[in-house]
Parts: C-alpha cells; sequence; structure tokens
C-alpha cells in the first residue's frame, strides 16, 4: 500500500521526467505543492538555466490565487532543494520567503555544493523537513547525475544485442539483423536519453555506423571512437556526418575529417575517455560494443548498468560472443523490446549497488524510467 506521501513524491517523479533528456546535465527534478490533500501547484526543471522544478511549483501556485503563507502547505521535491546560487537562485530560499512551512524530498543531492546544506538551511530557517520517501527509486532516477557527482565519471551504459545462442556478430564481422525494428527503435531512443555514445575499432570499420538517433525523436549524443594505432579511414560516415560532434581517442597524429582528435598514449584508451567527458561536463556513456570494447569496461570495472537485448528467433551458430555477464551483477528486470526481443537490466553491484539499496527498490516503479 502507498502511503499520501509516496504517491505525492511518485507524482514529482512523473513531472521530473518531462525534463529528459534536455535537463541533462542537471538533474531531473520534479515537484508539488499540496494543500490538505489536493495538489496546488506543480512544475519541473526543464533546461538548464532555466527555474528549478520547487520554483516553478511556488509560481504555479502563486498563479493560481493560493497564499502559502496562510495555507498549512508542504512542498514535495524528488531532490534535495538546492542551496547554491548556480545558473538561478538558490531554491531553499524561494521555499523559505515563500512562506512554506513544510519539506518532504526524497534523496539528499550529492553535489558537494549542496549534500545535506540544503536540508539544513530549510531546518534553520523553521521549516520541518522529511527525506528518504521512495529513496532508491529517486536516486534511480537521477542515477546518471549521482553517479557523476559522487564519483567524478559519466554514468556507463553497457549495451548490445545478441542471438538466441549468444553471438553480438557473424565470423565475417557482420551483425546486422539480430534484433528487429521494434527493439532497434529502443536501441536510438537510449541513444537520445545519453550524453555520448562510444565504439571500438573493429565495429567503426564493419559497421560504418552513423551513432545517431534516428529512428526517436531527440537529442543525438556526441559520439566517440577508439582507434589507438590510428587506422581507421578517414572516409568514415562518423567522421564526415555534422549531425553529432565526433572525437576520435588516438595515440597517432592524423586527422579524421571533421572529427576531433584527442591524443592519448595507446592503452590508455579508457582513461582518456573518462577524462574527456568530465572536460566536456557529459555526465553519461553508452557504450554500444563490440564486445572487446565492452569488455574492456567490464574487466576495469568501470561500468554501472548492463542493457542487452536478446532475440529469440536468431541463430548464428558461431561468430564473435557477447560479452559475459559478471557474477556479481545483479539482475534487474527484464521486458520485452517487441514480439521476438527481449531486453535485460543489470546493475553493477560494486559501483551503483553502493549508492542504491536494490533489495528495497521496486523494480515494477522504475521500469519505465529511462
Ligand atoms: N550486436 C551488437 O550489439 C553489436 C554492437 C557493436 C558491434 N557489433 C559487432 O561486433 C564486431 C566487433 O566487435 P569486436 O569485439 O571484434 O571489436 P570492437 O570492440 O568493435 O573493436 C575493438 C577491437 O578491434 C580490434 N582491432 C583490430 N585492428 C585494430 C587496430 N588497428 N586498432 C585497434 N583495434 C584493432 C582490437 O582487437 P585486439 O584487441 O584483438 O587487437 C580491439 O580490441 C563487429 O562485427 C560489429 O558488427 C555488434
Amino acid at each position: 500500500m502507498q502511503t499520501k506521501e509516496e504517491w505525492f513524491i511518485k507524482r514529482c517523479f512523473d513531472l521530473a521526467l518531462n525534463g529528459i533528456p534536455t535537463a541533462m546535465p542537471n538533474p531531473y527534478t520534479g515537484s508539488v505543492i499540496v494543500s490538505g490533500e489536493s495538489i496546488i501547484g506543480e512544475g519541473w526543471h526543464c533546461c538548464p538555466g532555466k527555474p528549478h522544478a520547487e520554483v516553478v511549483a511556488i509560481t504555479d501556485a502563486l498563479n493560481q490565487g493560493y497564499d502559502l503563507i496562510k495555507e498549512d502547505v508542504t512542498l514535495f521535491v524528488n531532490l534535495e532543494p538546492c542551496v547554491h546560487f548556480g545558473k538561478t537562485p538558490p531554491c531553499v530560499s524561494a521555499i523559505v520567503n515563500a512562506g512554506i512551512k513544510n519539506v518532504v524530498f526524497s534523496h539528499k543531492d550529492p553535489d558537494r555544493r549542496v549534500n545535506g546544506e540544503g536540508l539544513r538551511y530549510l531546518q534553520e530557517h523553521g521549516v520541518r523537513v522529511k527525506e528518504g520517501i521512495l529513496r532508491e527509486e529517486g536516486l534511480w532516477l537521477n542515477r546518471r547525475f549521482i553517479t557523476y557527482h559522487a564519483t567524478g565519471r559519466p554514468y556507463i551504459i553497457l549495451k548490445w544485442a545478441q542471438t538466441k545462442d549468444g553471438y553480438i556478430a557473424r565470423k565475417d564481422y557482420s551483425s546486422k539483423w539480430i534484433t528487429d525494428e521494434l527493439s532497434r527503435q529502443e536501441a536510438h531512443r537510449l541513444r537520445t536519453t545519453e550524453g555520448a555514445i562510444l565504439v571500438g575499432f573493429n565495429t567503426a570499420i564493419h559497421d560504418n555506423p552513423l551513432l545517431t538517433a534516428r529512428l526517436w525523436k531527440g537529442l543525438n549524443p556526441i559520439r566517440i571512437v577508439w582507434d589507438p594505432k590510428g587506422m581507421l579511414p578517414e572516409n568514415l560516415k562518423i567522421f564526415n556526418d555534422k549531425s553529432a560532434e565526433t572525437f576520435v581517442i588516438t595515440a597517432v597524429d592524423r586527422k579524421y575529417g571533421k572529427a576531433n582528435v584527442k591524443k592519448i598514449q595507446e592503452g590508455q584508451e579508457l582513461k582518456a575517455t573518462i577524462d574527456l567527458l568530465a572536460e566536456l561536463n557529459v555526465i553519461s556513456l553508452l557504450v554500444e560494443g563490440g564486445t572487446k570494447t565492452i569488455q574492456k569496461f567490464l574487466d576495469s570495472g568501470m561500468w554501472d548498468e548492463i542493457r542487452f537485448f536478446e532475440s529469440k528467433n536468431t541463430f548464428f551458430y558461431e561468430g564473435i560472443k557477447a560479452p559475459s555477464i559478471p557474477p556479481d551483477a545483479i539482475f534487474l528486470f527484464s521486458m520485452p523490446s517487441s514480439q521476438n526481443d527481449t531486453n535485460y537490466t543489470f546493475v553493477n553491484s560494486q559501483t551503483l549497488g553502493t549508492i542504491i539499496d536494490f533489495s528495497r527498490l521496486n523494480s515494477e516503479l522504475i521500469r519505465f524510467i529511462p
């Protein structure tokens, strides 16, 4: 049975989803103002530089003529209200100035400029504060932002499609048509929710991919290709297409069409990728293969989520084996991505598993949160 507080925080999650993905690299936040049992104001954060969810909800209630000082109102928000001047003034002052006396939020903000300070400010100004309502589900909603601020590296999702007998490509490196059109659409949707996308050498040369989100409306991620030995031909689509920025990570001095080049020492591809994304303030990375590139992330322990698609009707019998799921990965859920394919989600017990208590997380509640 859901409590009323959980119901209102769940409504905050629903509102926060409106900010996907335009709010990135900011967190996804939604807020409701409740008087008695009724919602009298709602808001969400849409984009960096625009008002935060709490301010939008307060403005909404005031515009409708509610007196927030007189009314015994509670402000619900999924993330601890901010206390610092960023591109907008702090939300805690807006809450106190509006005369709101009760605040309920889901979890603390790990951004070192906030991290409990928002809570302290509100309490020092006479506001009753309650935290921890649907905490694990709130952390899941903002797992990219949370990971970035808690660890300093982007949230890393490893994604691939495999045949029923466990292959990602044929012996000749062709890998077309493992999954069907609907699953490919879902894979393109995934591209729109992540800040960057990465492929390895063999995938770049054999698939010649564009790595854009053509089957789903949304933003294209920044593209990254690993070419340590500098051997990729300059005429690949990704080096000449202008629909997204491309970075090549290589140890060789050379040009790649319109792409940016990040020079490294061979063997430093993974670290250079993380450093580059930190420089660019990109909070999430989708690694799309192939197996050898994904395996480098698995071996380093630097990954957070696995999303793989499995087709029940496709068999290759031989070829390039799909990556192996580490034995201590936590299985979260699976769901059909089409009539023929299933999408499985696992998480890393050593990274995200130390932030979110997965034994307490309601996977039914979060399975449709991107
Ligand atoms: N089904 C899917 O979801 C999916 C997704 C992406 C890709 N794919 C398929 O996966 C296949 C590629 O996967 P993969 O695991 O073989 O490789 P990959 O991860 O795409 O590329 C990395 C590997 O390329 C090899 N390589 C060969 N020449 C190289 C060079 N000059 N410089 C750097 N690396 C070089 C390296 O192998 P060594 O370490 O052995 O040298 C390196 O580990 C393709 O056929 C692609 O179609 C399938």
